[in-house]
């Protein structure tokens, strides 16, 4: 499989190129300072009232995805893919929030009076809210930042699928992660070894309506 040249994709091709790859080369291993630096790209998403939901489990130990292998139903990227990125949403986010625009401040985006304003408004709004609707909040911020992660990674040079086929009670039974924080999905990402399939799309008059929905 041709390789691509880093960043040499236009942000159309990108996104015209990008498909789930299956098969990688499990050979070709990314460090861990790529998948930083695709990682900060991927979190210049955005989020609901910038509370970043997501948090990462980057999993490139080998005897770790082996493990991991039956409860993503024996996928094989699991285990030929650089790095298996399970991307969770924190439900209580807003907990964040003082650090958030602390930031703001410092980088000169915020006054003081803001940051105290939007801090108070956000930790009031968010953590009044329903489990549910926290949640919901969190999956999406989630599939946004899934989407920008792929197609970071496209732009770079490295390919990804993504997956929800795996049991997420034994994943989190598998890192002890707690109720607070939802799964959103795993990406594997690395080296294609073989181009994915390719796909096609509903034509646009199945799914856009302009200035009304007649369902
Ligand atoms: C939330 C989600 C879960 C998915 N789960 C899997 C999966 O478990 N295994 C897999 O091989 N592909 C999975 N896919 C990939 C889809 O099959 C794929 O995106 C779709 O067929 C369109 O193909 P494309 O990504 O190549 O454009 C998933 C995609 C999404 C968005």
């Amino acid at each position: 499989m041709e390789t691509q040249v880093k960043n040499s994709l236009s942000f159309s091709q990108v996104i015209q190129e990008r498909h789930s790859v299956r098969k990688y080369d499990s050979s070709r291993k990314m460090s861990d300072e790529e998948i930083n630096d695709l990682l900060s790209d991927a979190v210049l998403a955005p989020s609901s009232s910038n509370l970043q939901p997501w948090r990462f489990i980057v999993i490139t130990d080998q005897a770790l995805k082996e493990q991991l292998l039956p409860i993503a139903h024996n996928q094989r990227q699991v285990v030929e893919a650089s790095a298996i990125i399970a991307v969770l949403g924190d439900l209580e986010a807003y907990r964040n929030v003082d650090k958030i625009w602390d930031s703001a401040v410092e980088a000169g985006h915020a006054t003081t009076e803001v940051r105290n304003m939007m801090v108070e408004n956000s930790w009031n709004a968010y953590s009044a809210l329903s489990r549910e609707k926290q949640k919901e909040i969190a999956l999406v911020d989630g599939g946004l930042i899934s989407m920008q992660l792929m197609l970071a990674a496209k732009a770079k040079g490295y390919d990804t699928v993504p997956m929800g086929g795996y049991n997420a009670d034994q994943f989190r039974e598998m890192f002890q992660i707690p109720q607070r924080y939802a799964t959103v999905m795993l990406i594997a990402v690395g080296h294609a070894e073989a181009a994915g399939r390719q796909t096609t799309r509903l034509p646009l008059e199945d799914v856009v309506q302009f200035n009304g929905f007649k369902g």
